[in-house]
């Protein structure tokens, strides 16, 4: 079973590993209820409780089918923690008036996307709310203003950022009334920034644990016409014996997770196969010498 963890002093307690679902109506074959339906339940057979939505994601589409899904069982929505953001607003059907895509992250338009998560989802609380981009056009104090509320109001039950340098999240922070649970960043052996950039230390530091979004790269990890992907695939050859016939993907997560920051990798695959087979790597302790020889594969050369 995959370990829980509580996320932050303050925080939610979450899966080890989490279900993201950006992509889930990106491919036919998997985007209906159904479907969906059977990784759910494989999710909590495995212990991955977690799940990362996002106002945006399927062009503002996929809050709703998550919803539509939950609701065909009563009490499904309940064994999971649901994770959702705002604050990204493009193009697209909805408003066909829009002409750029632009951040806003001031509190009505936090508190109105909120009720629109709330009601889209089929739930009346989310677990964590994330502002997805820092809105560089908002004051701190009117953001926080925004968490401060939907939190006094019970609609969010913990608030976090994502994408927010270590200056913009501690400046956040100061003006929240309960602090910020998490930071969900880009994080994989392909996007090492964070452990570079100070967000990792920072999250150390407050005791609060980072999610990685994309930790495969968006799959660039696993292809092998890429340098990178190729000098990783030899290096997780050479290792899988000694991992129980780990495959990349599952060494990669570790990898992710090894970090003292804790990391939790969102998973982002819609099939069955992988998501299950993603659980494996909660049980690998990577060694320093291969901890470090993955990270050396992927920059192609040794550490500094
Ligand atoms: N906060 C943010 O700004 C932000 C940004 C991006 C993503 N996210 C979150 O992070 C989640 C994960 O991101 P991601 O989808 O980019 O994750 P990822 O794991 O880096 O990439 C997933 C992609 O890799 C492919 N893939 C190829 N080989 C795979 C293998 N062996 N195992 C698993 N997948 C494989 C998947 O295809 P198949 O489906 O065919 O397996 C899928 O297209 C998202 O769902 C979302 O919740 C957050």
């Amino acid at each position: 079973m995959i370990p829980r963890l509580p996320i932050a002093p303050n925080g939610p307690t979450f899966s080890r590993l989490i279900y993201g679902t950006w992509r889930f109506l990106d491919d036919a074959a998997t985007s209906h209820s159904a479907d969906l339906l059977k990784r759910l339940h494989a999710c909590l057979e495995l212990g991955i409780t977690t799940l990362d939505t996002a106002e945006i994601y399927g062009l503002y589409r996929v809050e709703e089918f998550i919803g539509q899904t939950l609701k065909l069982e009563p009490g499904l929505r309940e064994k999971f923690e649901i994770v959702t953001k705002c604050g990204i607003y493009v193009p697209c059907d909805f408003h066909p008036d829009r002409k750029v895509a632009f951040y806003n992250a001031e509190t009505a338009r936090l508190v109105k996307s909120a009720e629109k998560s709330l009601r889209l989802l089929g739930t009346d609380y989310i677990d964590l709310f994330l502002v997805h981009r820092p809105d560089w056009l908002t004051s701190a104090d009117e953001t926080a203003a925004g968490l401060n509320k939907l939190i006094k109001d019970g609609k969010i039950r913990s608030a976090g950022v994502s994408n927010y340098n270590v200056h913009q999240f501690d400046l956040l922070n100061s003006r929240m009334d309960q602090p910020l649970v998490t930071n969900q960043i880009e994080f994989s052996l392909l996007h090492m920034d964070p452990i570079f950039d100070g967000t990792a230390d920072q999250c150390q530091k407050l005791g609060i644990k980072p999610m990685a979004w994309s930790p495969l790269a968006q799959g660039r990890l696993m292809d092998e016409t890429n340098p990178a992907g190729a000098r990783l695939q030899a290096k997780a050859a050479e290792l899988s014996a000694k991992y129980g016939d780990a495959t990349l993907d599952q060494l990669a997560y570790a990898w992710i997770m090894a970090h003292p920051s804790q990391p939790l990798p969102i998973i982002g695959t819609n099939k069955l196969e992988r998501l299950i087979a993603t659980a494996k790597s909660a049980d690998i302790k990577l060694e320093r010498e291969d901890w470090y020889g993955l990270w050396t594969a992927a920059k192609g050369q040794g550490i500094p």
